[in-house]
């Protein structure tokens, strides 16, 4: 694999600033925000009266655990246009996150805010291993969807040529990496495993591509993935993470020599780790629901967002700002079986070491009685044909998940090509339980 470690002199100050730089600058930005959401956003104005706190409260960093928290329930009560701070003629562009039920969460950008975005993200980039000059192939979807274009800005800002293909058609996808010879792949990781699949149906070698690095996010994806991939392709899997009511992509990205958590662009975004249950705030270190305060944002500030993501805080390495471990998952994808409680990404661990399976996985889960049973549904290599091959697969994964999770499954093994490829975010998990 390439190289792609910066050089000194190509980070922006900040990123190696002290702690105490970085703090004082928080501080400054914070006590803006607050001000800003407080007397520009009726919703903001009633939750901190409410509450009993006035921006002039924030006397240090930690005063803003005084603040309300903020979730995506108010976003929807405020639907479209109710949580701006500027008047609408001041916004610039719209997102919006589709959201399985009900309204989409709509978003909202002043030129500025899409000027900060691709500073931000074009640092996401760089710490990818991006450099200006190279090709980025950007196969997030455009749209509504933050991915496509929060991608798109930050690769033209860091000076990369961009190929701008969206999601979808993976027959062309290929074709396009192989005439165009991009040097960034910048997709969801489940759909650069498609696109993995279209390689071997065309019988070209995947590990010969022009690719030195994918920036992959979205969706949690794990370790045990991030190698699959590398060695599929020989090129290195970064992580970026974002959403679209803090920004959207480029909240946070790992850093190619390290690829130890994502650093998270403190001097933009202030994290904070709460337990999901009681609110409270937890030390870092500590695992829980991750909380996000914009701190330069004008469309729509966001005051104390809870993100449902969980992950915990780490002091810094490659940069001097926090890094977030990669998320295990959504809280609101947590399965409970019989009492023990399962991310999707935990499967995928497991299924990944076990030989003969492909990684495309999907977790059903039924109801028979008073029981709820999970089954997962996992596809055999193509070079796995025989029935015998395939339950050892099975039976080994079996075991795994009992072994290490502490759960029975049922295993499905499935022909290649069975289970549903995503073009964007992989739906991993089908609730055919019984509606209460
Ligand atoms: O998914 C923004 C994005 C686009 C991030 C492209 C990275 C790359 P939303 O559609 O609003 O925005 O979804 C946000 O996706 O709260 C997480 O649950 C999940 N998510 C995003 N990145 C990661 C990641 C975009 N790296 C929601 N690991 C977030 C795990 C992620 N989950």
């Amino acid at each position: 694999m390439f190289d792609l470690a910066p050089k000194p002199g190509d980070l922006d100050p900040i990123e190696t600033a002290s702690r105490d730089e970085i703090a004082a600058l928080q501080l400054d930005r914070l006590k803006w925000s607050l001000r800003h959401a407080y007397e520009n956003v009726a919703h903001y104005r009633k939750s901190f009266d409410e509450a009993g706190v006035h921006p002039d409260d924030l006397k240090t960093l930690a005063d803003l655990g005084k603040f309300p928290f903020t979730d995506k329930q108010t976003l929807r009560d405020n639907y479209p246009f109710g949580m701006y701070a500027v008047p609408r003629e001041q916004v610039a562009r719209v997102h919006a996150s589709s959201g399985t039920t009900g309204k989409p969460t709509v978003v909202g950008y002043t030129r500025n805010d899409i000027k900060t975005w691709a500073t931000v993200m074009a640092r996401s980039l760089r710490a990818a291993g991006a450099r200006p000059g190279m090709i980025c192939h950007v196969a997030y979807g455009y749209g509504l969807f933050t991915g496509g274009l929060g991608a798109h800005y930050g690769a033209e800002e860091l000076g990369m040529t961009v190929v701008p293909i969206s999601g979808g058609m993976t027959e062309r996808q290929v074709s396009l990496i192989e005439d165009f010879r991009p040097d960034v792949i910048m997709v969801t990781p489940s759909y650069m495993l498609a696109i993995l699949d279209e390689y071997r149906a065309r019988g070209i070698d995947p590990r010969e591509t022009s690719l030195k690095v994918g920036v992959f996010g979205a969706e949690p994806w794990t370790n045990a993935m991030r190698q699959e991939i590398e060695a599929a392709f020989d090129m290195h899997a970064v992580d970026i993470y974002g959403l679209s009511e803090v920004m959207g992509p480029g909240v946070a990205n790992e850093c190619v020599e390290t690829k130890d958590g994502l650093h998270i662009w403190e001097d933009h975004f202030y994290p904070e780790i709460i337990d999901p249950v009681t609110g409270e705030v937890l030390p870092d270190g500590e695992i829980g629901e991750l909380v996000f305060t914009s701190l330069t944002k004008e469309a729509m500030p966001v005051i104390r967002y809870r993100t449902r993501d969980l992950t915990r805080l780490l002091p810094g390495t490659a940069r001097s700002m926090r890094r977030m471990e990669k998320v295990t998952g959504r809280s609101d994808d947590m399965m409970i079986l019989r009492g023990v409680n399962v991310f999707p990404t935990q499967i995928e661990e497991q299924l990944l070491r076990v030989e003969g399976l492909a990684p495309h996985y999907q977790v059903e889960l039924t109801r028979s009685g008073r029981m709820d049973e999970m089954t997962v549904h996992v596809e055999a290599l193509p070079t796995h044909a025989d029935d015998a091959q395939r339950a050892a697969s099975a039976a080994e994964l079996k075991t795994h998940i009992k072994n290490v999770i502490g759960i029975s499954t049922r295993i499905a093994v499935a022909d290649p090509g069975v289970i549903e490829r995503s073009m964007g975010k992989a739906k991993r998990v089908i609730d055919n339980r019984p509606k209460a």
